[in-house]
């Protein structure tokens, strides 16, 4: 299993690239479900995630083929930077999501909505728990089963069909879910009818969504507001899109220069993206400024200050942001209070922090972390990919030598993370094996 070893203390400087976002894509490529025709996706970021998404499609009977070459294993290796990723289901050999992979990636759920759209029927493994809660998908069934989905739960998995296909009908959810507002979007697309979504997730990766089914001839209305109305259309045709900018890793290289007292320019992204994170971070004293490529973050001060932060769907502060600030807090001078609303388990990084000299007390949903002036260097280990990324950034100013291991976690959302930031002075390499 690889390793990450970084020598902290190092302030970054230079820029970095930012890729496509992991979780706008993976919907995006379920959406090549809902058509016969071929979908040509841009900016793909090179992670683990994108190649299991890629696999289950090819499962299913989807043809992929990168810049057209067909070679059918285009995302095993190199980047796919400037290429585009064409994926194909003219017809569906298969409508089995595998507990194999679906265990692997809990993404893989994306695919039930379109599946059954397209093809009447899917059967798709039920993902269990992780890492960061129990993470169940019952609002996506409650909403598939009001557009006349019969769903029966049997031997883990999910079987659900729609013998008279899929109707319009009024959905209201009963919380905001990101993954159950896709699924109900792209199944609402093939329906009959009219299907309004309320209490719909708003996040950048929804409204990329929106854009590309539109593309496809998709009706639909209310992108980006917590309403949104589906006119179903009897098929689907092809199209071109580029993945949206990753607000996450962003976000977490704008925590990388912050953390260090460096000055780096995030290329290829926008500051509009991140306005959550970019209010919080000013807060604590980091200057962000949009330039002609992207953004230029630099730490004004000599430490940043503590500050308080509540975790909310979109436009409110990211999840996925939150145990990475909460490293750059571990340093700040003063307390902050970071509470944690949407997943009930993510708090992992909190001891491993803490084995690098970090003063965090966790009190139920919320963490009280008092800052120290310096955290040293320490073998760690996450379960997940923001909790391992936020080690990673604590190891970057720690005293001293950290191992990050489990390094799996991080390639499944990051894109070559040490060779961005060793590209930016960052002491760091990947150990292999
Ligand atoms: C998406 O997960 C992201 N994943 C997550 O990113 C992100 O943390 C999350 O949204 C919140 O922003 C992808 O986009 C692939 P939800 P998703 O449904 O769709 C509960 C990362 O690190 N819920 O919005 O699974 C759920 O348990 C990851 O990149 C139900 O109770 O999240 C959670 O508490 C991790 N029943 C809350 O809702 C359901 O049927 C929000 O989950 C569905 C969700």
């Amino acid at each position: 299993m690889d390793r990450i070893r970084i020598r902290g203390g190092r302030p970054l400087n230079g820029a970095i690239r930012i890729g496509g976002a992991k979780n706008a894509a993976l919907p995006l490529m379920a959406a090549s479900l809902l058509t016969d025709e071929t979908l040509a996706l841009g900016n793909l970021p090179h992670v683990a995630d994108i190649a299991t998404m890629g696999e289950l499609l090819v499962q299913l009977g989807v043809g992929v083929s990168m810049n057209g070459a067909g070679d059918g294993a285009p995302l095993a290796n190199g980047g796919n930077e400037g290429r585009v990723l064409g994926l194909t289901a003219e017809a569906l050999a298969n409508r089995t999501a595998p507990y194999d992979l679906v265990r692997k990636m809990r993404a893989s759920v994306l695919v039930l909505g379109p599946l059954l759209a397209r093809a009447g029927r899917a059967r798709v493994s039920l993902p269990g728990g992780c890492a960061i809660g129990p993470r169940p998908v019952d609002i996506h069934l409650r909403a598939l089963e009001q557009l006349g989905a019969e769903i029966d739960l049997r031997d883990g998995y999910i079987e659900a069909s729609a013998p008279n296909g899929l109707h319009g009908a009024q959905i209201a959810f009963p919380s905001v879910s990101v993954g159950a507002t896709e699924n109900l979007m792209m199944a609402a697309s093939l329906a009959v009818g009219e299907t309004t979504l309320t209490n719909a997730a708003r996040e950048p990766e929804i409204q990329d969504l929106g854009k590309c089914l539109s593309a496809m001839g998709a009706r639909i209305e209310g992108i980006g507001t917590d309403t949104i109305r589906v006119a179903g259309v009897a098929r689907l045709r092809g199209a071109e899109h580029q993945v949206l900018p990753d607000r996450i890793e962003t976000g977490t290289y704008a925590v990388a220069a912050a953390i260090t007292g460096g000055d780096v320019e995030l290329v290829e992204t926008e500051m509009g993206l991140i306005e959550a994170v970019a209010e919080k971070l000013h807060d604590a004293g980091v200057e962000m400024t949009p330039t002609a490529r992207g953004v230029r973050v630099r730490r004004a001060g000599n430490r940043v200050s503590g500050i308080d932060l509540v975790t909310e769907p979109y436009p409110g502060y990211p999840t996925d942001m939150q145990a990475q600030m909460m490293a750059l807090m571990a340093i700040a001078e003063g307390a902050s209070l970071i509470t944690e609303t949407i997943f009930e388990n993510r708090f992992m990084h909190v001891p491993e922090l803490s084995r690098m000299g970090a003063n965090i007390t966790v009190h139920g949903g919320s963490a009280m972390v008092r800052g120290v002036p310096v955290l040293t260097g320490a073998p760690v280990m996450a379960t997940d990919l923001r909790a391992s990324v936020s080690l990673l950034l604590a190891g970057l100013a720690a005293r001293d030598e950290t191992v990050v291991n489990r390094v799996y976690h991080l390639d499944r959302g990051y894109e070559r993370v040490e060779e961005k930031l060793a590209a930016c002075g960052a002491d760091i390499e990947r150990i292999r094996g």
